[in-house]
């Protein structure tokens, strides 16, 4: 019931063991932050994009690297995806450079690693690679150094592609729709969360937890806030991303918020978000 708990799943506890802590980048190289939740539909991508481009226009060389075989932050960044030769599969499965396939994005200062539907093959052939955990990791190496920060794009499940986005960032942020059943799920990703952080990543840390798609009006959005904080005590960020339509619209237009809707809530989220992330980094 809504009024008894809003966690789905009566055996998850308080996701103690994640304490907030600064999301200091490793020496030399880009703060690398993953955007990750293995839940489709609760803003990972939209997260991505508006976050990136609002640190872009902050002033920071930012990369947004797409390992979604989907392609949302490709296509929302208005890459023409059928015009690619290459893409982030070719990166993890064939060797390529990842600074080869990094285009210019018509945000100044963002660049982005794109993705096609060729990446969903990547989840079953890199089950037999050799290193197929830290292959993100070693593309990056060369590429990080170039830039102030890299964001990560997950696809919505705990495979292959986002372990190896796990074990390449310094950080994640974990987006949360405000809505119903918003826990489920919580409990697997703190999980893997630690099997990553024991194995592959020890640095490797929530810096917050979104709110998306809030919508102050309603009884139940409020409840999950009160969730949300209480499965991860003081990791929330402050900023919660209302929901909105033109958030939903701006990516058909190739577009981030900050260009498409400047003067509107959705925009104004992601830029306090911008500044949430740059303070606490
Ligand atoms: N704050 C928001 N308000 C309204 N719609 C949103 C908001 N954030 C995301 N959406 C829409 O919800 C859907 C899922 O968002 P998306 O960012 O693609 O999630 P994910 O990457 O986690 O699957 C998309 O259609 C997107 O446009
Ligand atoms: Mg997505």
């Amino acid at each position: 019931m809504i009024g008894d708990s809003i966690v789905a799943d009566p055996a998850i506890a308080p996701a103690a063991e994640h304490k907030p802590q600064a999301a200091v980048p490793a020496s030399g190289r880009a703060h690398v932050i993953a955007v990750a939740n293995q839940k489709g539909g609760v803003g990972k991508t939209t997260t991505a994009i508006n976050l990136s481009a609002e640190l872009a226009n902050r002033g920071e060389h930012v990369l947004l690297v797409d390992v979604d075989p989907q392609g949302n932050a490709t296509t929302g960044l208005g890459i023409e995806k059928a015009a690619l030769r290459q893409c982030m599969y070719d990166v993890m499965l064939k060797s390529a450079q990842l600074g080869s396939i990094v285009q210019p994005t018509r945000i100044e200062r963002l660049s982005i690693a794109p993705s096609t539907l060729h990446l969903a093959g990547a989840e079953i052939e890199l089950v037999s690679a050799m290193s197929r955990e830290s292959r993100l990791r070693s593309a990056l190496a060369p590429v990080a150094p170039l830039f102030d920060r890299v964001l990560i794009d997950c696809p919505p499940s705990l495979g292959l592609l986002t372990l190896n986005a796990l074990s390449a960032a310094d950080c994640l942020i974990v987006p949360i729709q405000a809505e119903y059943f918003a826990l489920e799920g919580l409990g697997q990703l703190t999980h893997v969360i630690d099997l990553v952080k024991a194995h592959l990543n020890p640095q490797l840390h929530i810096v917050g937890v979104l709110i998306t798609m809030f919508d102050a009006r309603t009884n139940l959005a409020t409840q999950v806030v009160d969730e949300v904080e209480r499965y991860f005590p003081g990791l929330m960020f402050k900023t919660r991303i209302p929901r909105s339509v033109r958030l939903s619209e701006a990516p058909s237009f190739g577009m981030p918020i900050a260009n498409f809707d400047p003067k509107g809530r959705g925009a104004a989220a992601y830029a306090a978000l911008a500044e949430e992330v740059i303070t606490r980094a």
